[in-house]
């Protein structure tokens, strides 16, 4: 017998089947609630409800486990490579050898920008925040890459696909290098992705650039650990635009804007921001009386999450991609040990065990973001650069699904009810 839930509402008795997916929580499926009871359900901030059926991210926030199609987070980020993750998020299974080599050489030879593109940079202001141009430069290839804008082919998808990722690196130096008011530096596509990235941000022309492999390393770490996340504010983003039918690079566009706000890309910085605030681990008991004061709204940057409710999985291999980078570059920054002290402080406090709180992706990516040299405008841009392949994976399978309909959510109306216009002499 399949499962189900019995509702009963406006005099009407349903039942609604019920959905296992291969792990984690049953869904009820509640498409057919409004046909049959005239009701809808209301769930503003997605607390309780599934989206779409996705077979990319699965999150177990009580455990802490992190697995792309089905392999975890750590194995990846310990074993495996950015550009690997990617086609594996994209196609659903680990790449062979040879389709790998396929893969790397498409990326690499998409990695140069429309000559075009360099002009319509200098239409930003030079103080321009770098996710503001990122947003603009990232909805305006739309208007240069016309033969991948057509969604029903699985080909030209595939294209707009492999140059989004191969771009987005070239996109964010230059919106660096703007900034700075340095020249852009082209793709080397002797390099590797990170290693190219690296080179575009920090070379200059006249200069040789020689990256380091420990940088290198890290950096193509915590592309892995941004990678994808299921379906967090962005990637629901992302869909619900290219639900309508949107091209791929309108799509990300929007996901850019909404990562930008702080409650999702830009705690890194405010975290960065808060160590060195605290600047001595003997100022830590100080910061932490705080963040449990009612009447106190400060809170620990980089501590809870809304899914985790354990060690969020990309932490733990973010404290020693930390370790790595400050032994590479010879770091002695106050900031680690305040770091790290203060992790430990605040595992052992009764108030964030009982809450549930536990560092996440952001407490330690930005003193290692500050460490390899990007200013704190730039967090978030290479989280979005990162997070680009998850959006184009997840938006690739909403445009395969059969079933995929227009995101069109309804409302609990509160507002007046119907009445007659008055005319203005009269108001
Ligand atoms: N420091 C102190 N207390 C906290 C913290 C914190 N960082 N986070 C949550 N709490 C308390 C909060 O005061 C509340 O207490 P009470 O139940 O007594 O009112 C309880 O824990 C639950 O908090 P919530 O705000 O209802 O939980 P949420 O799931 O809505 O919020 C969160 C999750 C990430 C917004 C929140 O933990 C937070 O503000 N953390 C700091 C900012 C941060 O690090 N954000 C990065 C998130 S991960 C990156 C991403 O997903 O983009």
């Amino acid at each position: 017998m399949t499962n189900s839930a019995k509702i009963s509402i406006n005099g009407k008795d349903i039942e609604a089947p019920v959905k296992s997916g291969s792990i984690g929580p049953d869904v009820v499926d509640i498409r057919k609630l409004y046909a049959q009871t005239g009701a809808f359900t209301f769930d503003p901030g997605f607390m309780s409800t599934a989206s779409c059926e996705s077979a990319i991210t699965y999150i177990d926030g009580d455990e802490g486990v992190l697995l792309h199609r089905g392999y975890p987070i750590g194995q990846l980020a310990e074993e495996s490579s950015f550009l690997e993750v990617c086609y594996l998020l994209l196609n659903d299974e680990l790449p062979t050898k040879d389709e790998f080599s396929k893969f790397t050489h498409t990326i690499t030879r998409h990695t140069m920008l429309h000559e075009q593109l360099a002009t319509f940079y200098r239409g930003f202001r030079r103080d321009a925040h770098p996710m503001a141009v990122m947003c603009g430069v990232v909805g305006a290839l739309s208007a240069f890459y016309h033969d991948s804008t057509d969604i029903t082919d699985p080909e030209q998808r595939k294209i707009a696909s492999h140059r989004l990722i191969a771009k987005m690196p070239t996109i964010a130096a230059m919106a660096y290098k703007y900034s700075v008011g340095q020249p852009f530096v082209y793709p080397d596509n002797r390099l590797s992705y990170a290693g190219n990235f690296l080179k575009m941000t920090f070379g200059v022309p006249a200069e040789e650039y020689v990256v380091n492999p420990a940088i290198e390393k890290a950096m193509d770490r915590i592309f892995i650990l941004h990678a994808d996340h299921e379906q967090n504010a962005s990637t629901s983003t992302v869909r619900l635009a290219g639900s309508s039918g949107a091209n791929p690079f309108a799509c990300i566009a929007a996901g850019i804007a909404c990562l930008w706000g702080p409650a999702h890309g830009g705690a890194n910085e405010a975290a960065l921001n808060m160590l060195r605030e605290i600047g001595h681990p003997d100022r830590i008991p100080e910061y932490i009386a705080r963040a449990k004061d009612k009447n106190d709204p400060f809170r620990l940057m980089g501590f809870g999450h809304r899914v985790y409710k354990n060690y969020d999985p990309r932490a733990t291999v973010m404290q020693q991609t930390l370790r790595e980078v400050f032994d590479a570059l010879k770091i002695n920054d106050p900031v680690f040990e305040v770091a790290i002290q203060l992790e430990q402080m605040a595992l052992n406090d009764p108030y964030f065990i009982e809450k549930k709180l536990f560092p996440n992706v952001d407490f330690y990516s930005g003193v290692i973001l500050s460490a390899i040299g990007f200013p704190t405008e730039m967090f978030t841009v290479l989280f979005a650069l990162a997070r680009t392949v998850g959006w184009v994976a997840q938006w690739n399978e909403m445009i395969s699904d059969p079933e995929q309909k227009i995101g069109r959510p309804r409302q609990l109306y509160t507002g007046p009810v119907q009445r007659d216009y008055v005319p203005i002499s009269q108001r």
